[in-house]
């Protein structure tokens, strides 16, 4: 089953939640930053990770395999935090994990 918020994930709002907040620091061009393009992070990270990043870059940073923590929490409600995921999670749509082995 999907999760209720995602069914009602608005990517409008998901647009303007990266403009505000995440810009400064992650491209959606490929045209660099202190933080990895979205593009990327779309094809090789899944919806529920890139929640999880946003909630808690202090606690997911390692598992994510950076060896230090730059990205500060943003203050987001819940809501938003979904829209961004869900416009991240729309930039690619071929993912890494669907390449056969
Ligand atoms: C001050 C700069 C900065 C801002 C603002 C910022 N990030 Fe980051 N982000 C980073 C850096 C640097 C990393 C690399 C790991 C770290 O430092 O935590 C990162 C890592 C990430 C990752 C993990 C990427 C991966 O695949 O390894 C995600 C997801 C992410 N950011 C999402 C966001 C979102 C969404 C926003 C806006 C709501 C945002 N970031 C705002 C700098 C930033």
């Amino acid at each position: 089953m999907i999760c209720a918020s995602f069914v009602y994930a608005d990517i409008k709002n998901g647009i303007y939640v990266y403009k505000t907040h995440c810009a400064n620091c992650h491209s959606v061009k490929m045209e660099g930053g202190m933080g990895r393009d979205f593009n990327l992070v779309s094809y090789d990270r899944r919806k529920e990770q890139i929640v999880s990043y946003i909630q808690n870059p202090s606690m997911n940073f390692r598992e994510f395999g950076y060896s230090a923590n730059a990205m500060p929490k943003i203050a987001l409600d819940e809501e938003d935090i979904y829209d961004v995921a869900e416009y991240i999670d729309s930039l690619q749509k071929f993912k890494k994990w669907m390449k056969k082995q």
